[in-house]
């Protein structure tokens, strides 16, 4: 049977594939809207990461020519392709991690919160294959709004008894991507050098860059954190316009979600020190769910870190973020309780 087989997905190899190199197992992974403008790019580097030794593509449309695609790449990972709701179950089982970039993106003059009304069903029937059929498996939510659909998610997984919080992350790694970058820029150093803390949510003034604990420490002027706040809440508008109307970031994000998914499989591995940002269940703030920098082990986010010290603009930044937050967060708890 060839490796890009549209059934199976019990997560056992199949004759014709092989593991990775060194016998190492690896770990499984979903990437459900596989086909879409993330998900392809996505699909490509999740491909070449060492880590994965099976590769699931699902997506309601053009899965068989994408796993075609991606699975003549010379990298360890068996990858295995799901077509529609039929195969979702096939596609999910025996997962590891599972990352969702499935759901419509913006047009110029959308706020991310104009997605909900379709994302949000579609945001739930994927996380009610993925408690019937991994319930132990880690979720990276990328579908928009995130603000709202990481609530969406943790509601559908507590009413299927299944909820671990550990285990919901709602993918912010672009922010902190395009922060990094956006500094750089000003201090004229390498991104890559730059570590820029981002708190809050992902959409507009829930997005809160923390200038204040730059790393390598640097200080801005008011014009400078005036300018560098306001670019990153507008980093993804700033995109869907150049885009014109035809989609948002895409190769960015598959980008920042590979480096997330990567961190994240680190941390099952048990690497010690895995930290990024994430927006997960949260005692930080008086909200359910909040962006910080997590620790990212076996168990998934294990440790929350606090906020650290604040400037004054900082937290009257985080007032107008949790504002807005609380509002997005209840809209994606009641979409679900308000069901029958
Ligand atoms: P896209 O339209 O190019 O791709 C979305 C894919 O999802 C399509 O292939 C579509 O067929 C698939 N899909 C739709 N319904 C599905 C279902 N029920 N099951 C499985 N797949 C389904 O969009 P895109 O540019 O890839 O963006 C996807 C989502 O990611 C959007 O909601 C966008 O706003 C969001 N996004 C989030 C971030 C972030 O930082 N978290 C960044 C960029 C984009
Ligand atoms: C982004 O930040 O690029 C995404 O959330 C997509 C968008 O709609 O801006």
């Amino acid at each position: 049977r060839p490796s890009n087989s549209q059934e199976g997905g019990d997560g056992v190899l199949e004759r014709g594939e092989c593991r990775a190199k060194g016998g190492a197992p690896g770990f499984k992974v979903a990437i459900l809207g596989a086909a879409g403008g993330i998900g392809q790019p996505l699909a490509l580097l999740m491909k070449i990461n060492p880590l994965v030794s099976v590769l699931h593509l699902y997506d309601v449309v053009n899965t068989p020519g994408v796993t075609a695609d991606v699975s003549h790449m010379d990298t360890g990972a068996v990858v295995r392709g799901f077509l529609g709701q039929a195969q979702l179950e096939s596609a999910l089982t025996g997962m590891d991690l599972v990352i969702i970039p499935a759901g419509v993106p913006r047009k110029p003059g959308m706020t991310r919160d104009d997605l909900f009304k379709i994302n949000a069903g579609i945001v739930k029937t994927l996380c009610e294959g993925i408690a019937k059929a991994c319930p132990n498996a880690i979720v990276n939510l990328i579908s928009n709004p995130v603000n709202s659909t990481v609530a969406i998610a943790a509601e559908v997984f507590k009413k299927a008894g299944t909820y671990d919080p550990k285990k919901l992350l709602g993918v912010t790694t672009l922010d902190v991507a395009r922060a990094n970058t956006f500094v750089a820029e000003v201090l004229g150093v390498d991104p890559r050098e730059v570590d820029v803390p981002v708190v809050g949510g992902h959409a507009g003034v829930t997005i809160l860059p923390l200038l204040s604990q730059v790393k390598p420490p640097s200080s801005f002027t008011a014009e400078e954190t005036a300018y560098l706040t306001d670019r990153i809440q507008n980093g993804g508008t700033e995109v869907v316009e150049a885009k014109a109307g035809t989609g948002s970031a895409t190769l960015s994000m598959a980008y920042a979600a590979a480096k997330f998914a990567n961190s994240c499989l680190r941390g099952l591995k048990g690497e010690a020190g895995v930290v990024e940002c994430s927006f997960v269940d949260s005692q930080v703030t008086e909200l359910p769910f909040f962006a910080t920098k997590v620790r990212l082990g076996r168990a998934g986010a294990e440790e929350v870190y606090q906020l650290g010290p604040l400037n004054e603009y900082e937290r009257i930044g985080l007032e107008k973020a949790k504002k807005e937050l609380a509002g997005s967060i209840q809209k994606g708890i009641d979409f679900i309780r308000n069901q029958a």
